[in-house]
């Protein structure tokens, strides 16, 4: 693995526990970009499915649950950490057809003949990705079907970029945005470019549409649910290493932030993402 796999690996090490924690609140808000894009799959019973940077697992289940008994799930991950909560939420969820594996797809393919590969919010880190895109090609079988979720821009994800900048100061964090072109939230976020990397690796049938969200919290529990959004993002480490009187003024910051989303309902912060699908040429 590159040094720069390495620095990916162990960005997200350090944020598998929090990931595991917080699993059930990730997939509200995830739900809308990756529920779309595990429809377009259009998966069946006994079809096998990859499932990239599968996180704690939650997105392994479920599709475990589309192909049923007779289908296969591997899921897949950079960290072992993220690979060892999927194992537990597999277990949890008592799926005898779940396979979970520490790989990264730019070392090779994750096998061979899948009916479909699926990643919510994991290709957007690949440290080579026509290379890892190409090798998730070559996992699957002719006429395969390829679907995952990329955010949008930053500028169109306020949810992750106000509660950020509201506490990077507080927390003294070295926030480096990746240079276009590098590993990181938004290195698919432009259609064209995507297309160009999609169709590098060699698929066909590209389509690239966008899904509008939002990150909401509670009306009651806005306080609590605060945490959430510096523990999973590029705070991460930085706010779980503050003592608690800085993560109480980190908190009250980005309360202060997100103040204009608040409605009567409580908060809705925008966020906005794409789902991209593609085939593998050739028929199965
Ligand atoms: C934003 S998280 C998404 C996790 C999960 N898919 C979900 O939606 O809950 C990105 C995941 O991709 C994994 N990842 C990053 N680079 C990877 C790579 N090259 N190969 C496989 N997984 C990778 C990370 O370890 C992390 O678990």
């Amino acid at each position: 693995m590159s040094a720069t796999g390495d620095e990916e690996r162990n960005f997200w090490e350090q944020r598998a526990g929090a990931w595991e924690r917080q699993a059930e609140r990730i997939d509200r808000f995830s739900d809308t970009y990756g529920v779309p894009a595990m429809d377009a799959l259009g998966l069946i019973g006994g079809e096998r499915v990859l499932d990239i940077g599968c996180g704690p697992g939650t997105t392994a289940v479920a599709l475990a649950r589309r192909v049923g008994p007779s289908g296969e799930v591997l899921a897949l991950d950079i960290s072992d950490a993220m690979a060892s909560a999927a194992r537990r939420r597999v277990e949890d969820a008592a799926l005898t057809n779940v396979g979970v594996v520490v790989h990264d797809l730019a070392d090779g393919a994750a096998g061979e003949g899948f009916d479909a590969a699926y990643s919510r919010f994991g290709v957007m880190f690949f440290v080579d990705p026509v290379t890892s895109f190409a090798n998730v090609l070559a996992s699957m079988k002719p006429g395969g079907r390829f679907s995952c979720s990329v955010w949008a821009p930053l500028e169109e994800n306020p949810w992750m970029f106000v509660p950020t900048m509201a506490a990077v100061g507080i927390l003294g964090a070295d926030l480096t945005l990746p240079a276009p072109g590098e590993p990181g939230p938004f290195s698919l976020s432009d259609p064209g470019h995507v297309r160009s990397v999609l169709a590098g690796a060699g698929f066909e049938a590209v389509e690239v549409q966008p899904v509008a969200g939002h990150f909401s919290l509670d009306r009651d529990r806005g306080a609590e649910q605060v945490p959430v959004l510096l523990e999973l993002g590029p705070l991460g480490p930085a706010y779980a290493a503050a003592d608690e009187e800085l993560q109480a003024q980190a908190r009250g910051a980005v309360l202060d932030a997100i103040e204009p989303y608040r409605g009567s309902d409580g908060w809705r912060i925008p966020g906005a993402a794409f789902v991209v699908t593609g085939d593998r040429p050739g028929t199965g």
